[in-house]
């Protein structure tokens, strides 16, 4: 009917971070100068859950965003040669879409920090410069983007989304360039 558009079918999709509050946790005692980081962009629990929730929907696009990803790596310069020297594609992709899945489970914690650490040792010793780090790393906020803003969702849940997923994706970045 005419009006049919304007109502909720059954893909919306409504945040309910409470209901996923208690699979995720935040917990970074050992590391003062981290919550600091974590205060100074707001990134709380409930953000956390969010993430979670919005997890089942970024699994289904996880082998694009690689591909992405690599489409971009490509454009930068020197870089393929990088991979092939200390790595492959192949491997690094499945590495990455490993990662990414991470990401989206809502946990920051001591292992969630020390494999952070350990990528920002890798990228150096590799000889990765920032800015490529960094402009390859639009891939996946702009694929992340798309994901969300497909969802049928009402406008204050696409804001929520998109803000937790783009703190956890700047608290990536802090963590990895340090
Ligand atoms: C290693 C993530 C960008 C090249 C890794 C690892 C992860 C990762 C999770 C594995 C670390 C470990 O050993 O546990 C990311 C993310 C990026 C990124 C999230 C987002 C921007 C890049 C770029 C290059 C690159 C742009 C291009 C040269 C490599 C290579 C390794 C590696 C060659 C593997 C080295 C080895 O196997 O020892 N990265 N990376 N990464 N990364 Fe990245």
């Amino acid at each position: 009917t005419l009006f049919r558009s304007k109502q909720p079918t059954k893909n919306a999709v409504v945040l309910q971070p409470e209901k996923f509050l208690d699979q995720v946790e935040l917990n970074v005692d050992n590391h003062p100068e981290i919550a600091k980081q974590i205060a100074m962009i707001h990134l709380t629990k409930e953000d956390l859950a969010i993430i979670r929730q919005l997890h089942e929907f970024v699994i289904p696009h996880l082998d694009e965003m690689t591909t992405d990803f690599y489409d971009a790596v490509e454009l930068g310069s020197g870089l393929m040669q990088i991979i092939e020297k200390n790595s492959s594609v192949e491997r690094l992709k499945v590495t990455l879409r490993r990662h990414i899945e991470e990401m989206f489970h809502g946990t920051v914690n001591e292992a969630y920090i020390k494999q952070r650490i350990t990528i920002a040792h890798v990228h150096v010793r590799i000889g990765l410069g920032t800015k490529w780090y960094m402009g390859s790393f639009q891939a996946f906020v702009s694929a992340l983007t798309d994901i969300i803003m497909n969802l049928e969702m009402k406008k204050e849940d696409h804001a929520k989304s998109i803000k937790a997923v783009t703190k956890i994706l700047n608290l990536e970045q802090q963590l990895v360039i340090e």
